[in-house]
């Protein structure tokens, strides 16, 4: 762990806001992805995309709420998150499902790692409720994985896909986690 904790209430300040970006960007990506499926006879994907947008958004409403309690603020480039992350969603959706499909499970891939570190460092600081929250997320991340895994077949779309959106997700994650 290379994380030089400077205070217990920096680092807080830090999760909730690299998390609150998180969140944002799969809620953002989830839409990008309904809007694109939208016009396709795709009913067995959208519903399932609707289920992990509606836990993603219980994810996001934790973060905003202790981002109040905390005094955090989000990330300087939300507006950023904001419009990228549809975008990925979008284009991967247009792509086809599969290559959808390929986007969130990369997502969630990083995302286990993340949350596997925050949740180690959380129970050294004593911050036992915000980690079993996150542990709690972290096995819904799993599961939006596993749909993924089970749609993203591994022809070429598909893997360009993964790598692309592992380079952005942990891109935005180290941004995040600073401004
Ligand atoms: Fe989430
Ligand atoms: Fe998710």
């Amino acid at each position: 762990m290379h994380i030089l904790i400077k205070s217990k209430k920096e680092y807080i300040k830090s999760l909730i806001r690299v998390n609150h970006a998180g969140e944002y960007g799969a809620k953002r990506i989830y839409e990008g992805q309904l809007k694109a499926l939208s016009r396709k006879s795709n009913h067995d994907v959208i519903s399932k995309i609707q289920h992990m947008k509606e836990q993603e958004l219980t994810h996001l409403n934790y973060f905003e709420d202790l981002m109040i309690k905390n005094g955090a603020r989000p990330s300087i480039f939300h507006n950023i998150w904001h419009i990228g992350a549809f975008g990925i969603g979008f284009v991967s959706a247009f792509l086809g499902k599969n290559t959808a499909m390929a986007c969130t499970s990369a997502v969630e891939e990083v995302i286990d790692e993340h949350y596997q570190e925050q949740i180690k460092i959380l129970k050294s600081i004593d911050k036992n409720e915000i980690a079993d929250t996150i542990e709690k997320f972290r096995l819904e991340e799993l599961e939006h994985k596993k749909i993924g895994d089970s749609y993203s077949a591994t022809g070429l779309a598909q893997i360009g896909m993964k790598m692309v959106t592992r380079f952005i997700t942990k891109t935005a994650i180290l941004i995040s986690k600073r401004v």
